[in-house]
């Protein structure tokens, strides 16, 4: 019998929904594991470590013929749901392929006119029709908190399944942050991993999903510090700072990339995000954040640059031939990461790293 780690009562989603985050999460693991993807707060050192080990060993495995049908196996008695109702083409395709490296069978929605919802259904009513037919949930949704919600709805049903935030609204992107650690990890592998290093974010922090997540999870590397670049308007939100502040976490804003080039160990550009604007008002920021060839050799010569893509002219697409240009692996990294993620919710991890050599 699965239980939950809050032995809490809570009266419904409305008054759990008031409590603080330390409060909260305890109902989205069970058995002392977590059971919900919902927060990079979720994430702690010894979680990371243990994760990274499994993506690499399933990387590993998954280079043989036979290790990809051995990995097939592990699940191929599961079923995984797909809700994607805000675009996506990396996010929503790398955990379609993780699920199918696991063996899960996967179906989806993606776009909400083409379900039931079209007729007055509710999405939360949606959810739990999904989880009359599959093992776990995969949701991007452009409302904040929606993920969330969803888990409170099935960890207080008869059918409780694990649901994995893709990306709500303007709030997380967990999933990205754990592939973007892994990237930092991989690169910096040989150079004392991440801590210590300056790691500059640049773009529109204010209303990238991404970059908060990142910052999040930088509260597990010792002595790093965070550079945020972006016009005044659209820097970092307080939030984030004051749990920098909290954690003890280095931060510095600054309002340009060219205040960046020269200190950052990685470069994470991010796309400015125009499709919020009210009356265009980030196009005259476009050219100020952008890193073109001619600023490659202020660059430090074994820093990295990361993007979590899509991009647009944010980064020069020479520059992609660029040995510290790192973004297609970053992307690639995704799938490994979401593979042993999904492997971890469902406890076949000490199988894998274990047998299918
Ligand atoms: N990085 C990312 O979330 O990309 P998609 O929107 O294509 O999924």
């Amino acid at each position: 019998m699965l239980k939950y780690d809050s032995h809490q009562e809570f009266e419904g989603w409305e008054e759990f929904n008031t409590r603080p985050l330390g409060e909260r999460l305890p109902l989205f693991s069970r058995n002392g594991r977590i059971f919900d993807i919902l927060f990079s707060q979720q994430f702690d050192r010894a979680f990371l470590d243990v994760l990274y080990e499994l993506t690499n060993r399933i990387r590993r495995i998954a280079k043989s013929r036979e290790g990809t049908h051995w990995l097939h196996r592990l699940h191929s008695h599961q079923r995984a749901m797909l809700y994607f109702v805000q675009p996506s083409t990396r996010t929503f395709l790398s955990f379609q392929n993780a699920c199918h490296i696991l063996g899960f069978h996967t179906s989806e929605i993606r776009d909400p006119h083409t379900s039931s919802e079209i007729k007055g259904e509710s999405p939360e009513d949606s959810i739990r029709t999904f989880s009359s037919y599959v093992d776990l949930i995969i949701m991007r949704h452009p409302e904040e908190g929606f993920a969330e919600k969803t888990a409170w709805v099935l960890n207080t049903s008869e059918r409780p399944v694990p649901v994995i935030n893709a990306g709500s609204g303007r709030d997380q992107h967990p999933t990205q942050a754990l592939l973007d650690v892994y990237t930092l990890q991989r690169s910096f592998e040989d150079r004392g991993g991440i801590d210590g290093k300056v790691i500059a974010m640049v773009g529109d922090l204010k209303r990238g999903r991404t970059v908060r997540s990142l910052s999040y999870l930088m509260k597990n590397y010792d002595r790093v510090t965070l550079l945020y670049a972006a016009p005044p308007e659209f820097q970092i939100g307080d939030d984030i700072k004051q749990f920098l502040h909290t954690h003890g976490i280095t931060f510095e804003e600054r309002d340009s990339l060219d205040a960046v080039l020269e200190d950052a160990d990685a470069l994470y550009m991010t796309r400015i995000q125009d499709e919020h604007d009210v009356s265009g008002e980030s196009q005259s920021h476009y050219e100020r954040f952008s890193l073109k060839r001619e600023h490659l050799h202020r660059m430090h010569p074994d820093a990295i640059i990361m993007h979590p893509l899509p991009r647009r002219g944010e980064i020069e697409v020479a520059i992609d031939k660029d040995p510290r240009a790192v973004y297609w692996r970053q992307e690639r990294n995704g799938m490994w990461t979401r593979a042993a993620l999904i492997a971890t919710i469902f406890a076949s991890e000490a199988t894998i790293q274990t047998e299918g050599d």
